[in-house]
């Protein structure tokens, strides 16, 4: 929930000719890229001749620019910026960040939540002060303007005052005193630093300064640090110094940019062989074994597991629910998939023989960094698995798996998806290896099947257009459902997920064998219905039994549109769509299955004309509980 990104650039020598970019290029790109983490309002401060200049507005970015054009901000090397999903008051533009105080000269830019806001607001207002806004910030600002008055140094100000917030934060503060600096402090909320030369950047995720520079520094919990353009400085909240973690990014520029598609999301999608196949790379030695080398667990640990809890939010507990049936199958240790947010709050039965399986694209979900506490705390082991280095997840797990599926920066996720399925599916894997559940036979011919898998998937993309027809006739209903069998109910799930999230159409998955329990009485003439139907060559049983299911719906007027595989003729008759995945044994056809709904939910909300990137009320990376 909310970008932040902050730029400090060396002063042009007087006489040099003007910089090719100053703050405001650079703070303003980095909000377009962090845009998906909250697009409802945004602003930016500049520090310029020893004043504090800003402009904010509800809104996108682009209401911002717009803005700035009418009424634009002088040339600086050093400004921050906020793009923001509302949290403490509306979306407005008194509302939005910055948060200017002290007559005008230091202005302060927030993610997350300072939950003792209002305490700290009636110690502020019984003093005399003023708000403006309804927001946590401008109490934060208040009291860090309050706090430089007295110590008379930005960076001890902010120290003293993150002592006394409670909560989650990231802060990035500029003073027109003293020009050259951002002071930024993090507790539970994402910040990195970008190194570059010369100038330096501070950033939500590294995509807020990727045009700038790879080399990347994370922060630790409760440190704050001070940035020039010729360093940086971290300490921790009693003024030690302390260190961060350099990175280099792996992620090119180029992969944060549309590429020609109409939106990130459907870019996302043909993104997906990639994402599948840089997941798989390098997790082999010469020998085509399978080495997790990346995790650094011991191997012991893994073998006295005798329980496994995937945790996770939205589209990422999908992904672990289609894990479950494969590492059930393949280790024979009981697994449960949970919302992070239910089990946190549940009082779990978890112990050091429970390996936590923390499942998220961003690292950053605050439901799963706080159920990855709880769990360590009970002294469960944890693996997250996750797509963004250096984000908070995998730095508090005990060990992590990284999927290689590049930035997600459409809100309704899609590679990710796949490329977690994909993760989970060599842990699983590992995990038989490991035990001896499996031959390594077994396990290779699983791989082989797997390795095949972004072959098939572009298959299927290259079939978008009937999908895409598909959704121009069903644009108008009203309500959609879709059902599944085993990996097919996640399945259903998620195709339900995705239309809800950005075609803002009822949708509804469930599990094909539940239909005849309830959900059946919803069918009436002409209402929609997805079918994922197993594979035929699977176990027999399954695959006809979802035949009946489709027979049961179709009786009743619902208009059958079943995923089945190539070859499967037996769906036929009873279908009024059918759309063809490439053959596949049934634990890989999740993989396969969800690309036409992902589809199919794209093409719903563009020739709805929604903005399929960012949908209403929505952010990507929700980082607050
Ligand atoms: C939000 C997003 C979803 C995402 C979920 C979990 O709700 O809108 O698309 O699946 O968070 O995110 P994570 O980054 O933890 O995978």
């Amino acid at each position: 929930m909310c970008g932040i990104v902050g730029f400090v650039g060396t002063q042009p020598a007087p006489g040099e000719v003007a910089r090719s970019y100053f703050a405001l290029d650079v703070v303003l790109e980095g909000l377009r890229r962090l845009e998906y983490r909250g697009y409802d309002s945004a602003g930016v401060a500049v520090v310029a001749d020893e004043q504090v200049a800003f402009r904010k507005k509800a809104g996108k970015v682009a209401m911002l620019e717009a803005e700035i054009e009418a009424a634009p901000l002088p040339d600086s090397v050093l400004g921050i910026g906020h793009t923001r999903w509302a949290t403490h008051g509306g979306p407005t533009d008194a509302n939005a960040h910055p948060h200017v105080v002290d007559g005008g000269k230091l202005a302060l830019v927030h993610n997350g939540i300072i939950e003792n806001f209002s305490e700290l607001k009636s110690e502020l207002v019984a003093k005399g002060h003023n708000f403006v806004s309804e927001t946590d910030t401008e109490v934060a600002a208040a009291l860090l303007a309050e706090a430089y008055r007295e110590l008379g140094d930005l960076s001890a100000a902010m120290r003293a005052v993150c002592k006394r917030f409670e909560g989650t934060f990231t802060l990035l503060a500029v003073h027109a005193d003293v020009p050259d600096r951002i002071v930024a402090a993090r507790r539970d909320s994402p910040l990195v630093i970008g190194v570059g030369e010369g100038e330096n950047f501070l950033g939500s995720d590294v995509s807020g300064f990727i045009d700038y520079t790879k080399q990347a520094v994370e922060m630790a919990n409760d440190n704050v640090v001070t940035v020039t353009a010729a360093g940086y400085e971290i300490t921790d909240l009693d003024g030690n110094p302390a260190e961060g973690k350099p990175f280099t990014v792996e992620w090119d520029a180029q992969a944060a940019k549309k590429d020609g598609f109409d939106s990130f999301m459907d870019k996302e999608i043909h993104d997906q062989p990639a994402a599948i196949r840089d997941t798989l790379l390098g997790r082999f030695d010469e020998n085509g074994k399978l080495t997790l080398d990346e995790l650094r667990i011991d191997e012991s640990l893994l073998r006295s597991v005798d329980k496994i809890i995937v945790i996770a939010c939205g589209t990422a507990a999908y992904a672990g629910q289609v894990a479950r049936y494969a590492i059930e199958h393949w280790c024979r240790i009981p697994t449960e998939v949970e919302l992070a947010h239910e089990f946190r709050y549940r009082d779990p039965i978890v112990n050091e023989k429970t390996l936590v399986v923390a499942l998220s694209q961003s690292g950053e979900t605050m439901d799963t960094l706080m159920a990855v506490r709880h769990a360590r705390e009970q002294g469960a082991k944890v693996i997250a698995i996750c797509n963004t280095n250096g984000s908070s997840i995998p730095r508090e797990a005990d060990a992590s798996l990284y999927t290689h599926a590049g930035p997600e920066i459409a809100v309704a996720s899609t590679k990710a998806f796949l490329a977690q399925i994909t993760a989970t599916y060599l842990l699983g894997l590992y995990l038989a290896q490991v035990r001896g559940n499996m031959f390594a036979d077994e396990v290779n011919a699983v791989l082989a099947e797997l390795r095949q898998i972004p072959e098939k998937v572009q298959q299927v993309i290259d079939r978008e257009d009937e999908v895409k027809a598909l959704a121009e006739n069903m644009k108008d209903a009203s309500s959609v459902l879709f059902l599944g069998r085993h990996v097919g109910f996640p399945v259903a799930l998620e195709g339900a997920l995705k239309l809800k999230e950005i075609a803002y159409l009822h949708a509804e998955g469930f599990a094909a064998g539940e239909l005849k329990h309830g959900p059946i009485a919803l069918v009436e003439e002409g209402q929609p219905v997805f079918i994922i139907a197993p594979s035929p060559r699977g176990r027999d049983s399954l695959h006809s039994k979802v035949v009946s299911n489709i027979q049961e719906v179709r009786a009743r007027g619902a208009v059958t549109i079943v995923i089945a595989e190539e070859g499967d003729t037996a769906v036929n008759q009873y279908a009024n769509h059918v759309i063809r995945v490439p053959q596949a044994p049934t634990l890989m056809q999740p993989l396969l299955a969800t690309v036409p709904l992902q589809v199919f939910a794209c093409a719903v909300a563009t020739v709805k004309g929604y903005d399929v990137d960012q949908p209403r009320n929505l952010a990507k990376s929700v980082t607050v509980e």
